[in-house]
């Protein structure tokens, strides 16, 4: 009944073959399935897992979660073409593995065409939903145009042949992306996928990919639909070499041994049966269990939770893996691909520590969300709000072989409220989610090469120019008036005289964002925990933040970032280029919140939708 921890090695994903390099315009095609499959996620004596994820669509058996990795470099354009395989043997379509619920505003395909996801007016019809799946995946990080960013309301079914007649196949705004990329790149669409263009004209990142259907997000990211996407090359990377590699490369002999790992860090609950367990009601997380008080006779969703930590940590698709390292350098990219959990990351000699545990090696920060700080920094712990990536090297040279160290958690297992773990909030349980991996030193295989992180010189950094409009947003939530706690949690506006005006999705777009402006975004947080807020399209400064927001951002928020963990009653001032025109969003990163209203519309540029 306890999972052991530290059976299996660490899972590196594996590189996501082209079908193409330098194809039609130069650019590498990709042809990426979305399949249900089974996979050994907790320990060879316990049960197989039912997962998504995501795999080369032309060669068999190679599908994987956390998906394969998507290898990019700067300035050649990626296309992919994803196809929703959620389909059975004999092409009948497969439900939800976990309850979606229908009474939020969602994409909604038994909605059909009438009730589409973009009219405000949706079915609230009660019971999980159990049809077709709708996906679409959006490049976290991308500095993509709108029609390949992956909108909320673009998603499609499978190709399934058994979809019930009557249902909307494809969401709102899918057609008109269809129609852009017919006119542009000659290229068609069939039924069951989608086609994104990512041009890669930014620096060297850390990116990732995953689902962001309108109102079930939540469900297909923890059912595993994630993987890296990692950009490399250009004036703001580092010639090969000065940093510890190689990654993971295509066709790679079995054995070979990996410096630079990227690691995704989630947590998950599992059955008995091994099937992933997520909850169907508040009943689970919250002490509301009254249907009386549900949608529609009241107003709590029946299946949505505000939020769920599960009691397990899984990294790179596996519980509790350890890996071996060598007495040398090495650079991890980590992802924090939680639906709702802070992590507060540390290396310790002692998993079970009391917290806050002593450091038993610097972290050294090279690299956010947006590619390379202007200087690395050796740090005690990192922070990582739902998506943010750290770009780190761990240095082992100096640790004798035979040392075990762990990577612990000391972020709290529920929201995250700011402040130190131990002494301001509860961190997460030091036998279960506050442990992560353990690192077993070896003795060194060959030299290291790498430079020193405290010799390192980065790649120059040129911050951005100066804001032309600032605007005051709020953060906020919708509590029940039956006491069942939150409904909706909320993002909006606020007056100049203070007052916050919370809005839906689907209320008319309020951030229209002049091309090429930059602008400062002043994220005024309400509510009593911590958001980690993402805007699609940029990468921006943090400028400031604290009660008024004027205290300088931490060594961590020095950099580019595409999501900013909002600390309640905090101002977080943030500072981004808009440069591409058309439909964008942003929201909150719990995915929870991002599922139930807390995603806003951002129109750059002259209105593309007549609509709204
Ligand atoms: Cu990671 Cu809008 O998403
Ligand atoms: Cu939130």
């Amino acid at each position: 009944d306890v999972i052991e921890k530290y059976r299996t090695d660490l899972l590196v994903p594996e590189v996501m073959p082209p079908v193409r390099r330098h194809g039609r315009d130069r650019c590498d095609e990709y042809v990426i399935g979305i399949r249900q499959f089974s996979q050994q996620i907790l320990p060879p004596d316990l049960p197989r897992t039912a997962v998504w994820g995501f795999g080369s669509a032309t060669r068999r058996g190679t599908f994987q979660f956390p998906g394969f990795t998507i290898e990019a470099r700067v300035d050649r354009p990626v296309q992919v073409t994803w196809i929703n395989q959620l389909v059975d043997r004999h092409d009948r379509f497969l439900p939800p593995l976990l309850p979606v619920d229908p009474t939020l505003h969602w994409a909604n395909p038994p909605g059909g065409i009438a009730g589409r996801d973009s009219t405000p007016t949706f079915t609230r019809t009660p019971g999980p939903y159990l049809g077709p799946v709708p996906v679409v995946v959006h490049l976290h990080g991308g500095h993509t145009r709108a029609e390949s960013d992956g909108y909320p309301e673009a998603w499609f079914l499978p190709a399934a042949k058994d979809i019930p007649a009557g249902y909307a196949t494809v969401g709102s705004f899918y057609d008109r992306y269809r129609a852009s990329f017919a006119e542009q790149f000659g290229i068609q669409w069939r039924p069951g996928t989608a086609t994104s263009r990512y041009d890669n004209d930014q620096r060297a990142a850390t990116e990732w990919y995953h689902d962001h259907a309108l109102g079930m997000t939540r469900q297909a990211v923890y059912s595993g639909l994630a993987g890296f996407y990692l950009l490399r090359g250009g004036e703001f990377d580092l010639p090969p070499g000065v940093l510890p590699g190689p990654a993971p490369g295509l066709g790679d002999p079995p054995g070979t041994r990996y410096y630079e790992i990227p690691i995704v860090i989630q947590d998950r609950t599992f059955h008995r049966d091994g099937s992933l367990f997520y909850p169907s009601s508040r009943a689970f997380s919250d002490t509301c269990a009254n249907p009386a008080n549900y949608i529609p006779n009241g107003d709590v969703p029946p299946i949505w939770v505000p939020d769920f930590f599960a009691d397990t940590i899984v990294a790179n698709g596996r519980t509790w893996p350890r890996l071996e390292v060598e007495r040398r350098r090495y650079r991890l990219r980590l992802l924090n691909g939680c639906n709702a959990r802070t992590l507060i990351l540390k290396i310790a000699a002692n998993p079970t520590a009391t917290r806050p545990a002593v450091p038993a090696l610097p972290i050294w920060l090279i690299g956010t969300d947006g590619g390379f700080l202007p200087q690395p920094q050796p740090l005690d712990e990192v922070i990582l709000g739902g998506a943010q990536r750290v770009d780190v090297i761990l240095d082992f040279t100096d640790v004798p072989a035979g040392t075990d160290l762990y990577l612990i958690n000391e972020g709290p297992d529920g929201p995250f409220l700011g402040g130190v773990p131990g002494v301001d909030f509860a961190p997460a349980d030091v036998n279960t989610t506050g442990q992560v991996m353990k690192l077993a030193v070896v003795p060194r295989t060959e030299p290291d090469r790498s430079v020193p992180p405290d010799q390192l010189r980065l790649p120059q950094f040129v911050p951005l120019g100066p804001a032309t409009n600032t605007r005051r947003l709020s953060l906020d939530e919708r509590i029940s008036t039956t006491g069942c706690g939150p409904v909706a949690i909320l993002l909006g506006t606020v007056d100049p005289d203070g007052t916050a005006v919370p809005l839906t999705w689907s209320d008319p777009v309020t951030e229209n964002v002049a091309l090429n402006a930059t602008e400062l975004w002043e994220l005024d947080n309400r509510t009593d925990h911590a958001h980690p807020i993402h805007v699609h399209e940029v990468e921006f400064q943090i400028i400031g933040r604290g009660p008024d927001g004027n205290t300088p951002p931490s060594t961590q928020q020095h950099g580019y970032h595409d999501t900013v963990l909002a600390l309640p009653g905090e101002i977080t001032r943030i500072k981004a280029f808009f440069d591409l025109p058309g439909r964008y969003i942003w929201h909150c990163h719990i995915l929870e919140h991002e599922d139930n209203e807390m995603m806003r519309p951002i129109n750059i540029g002259p209105a593309t939708d007549p609509t709204r």
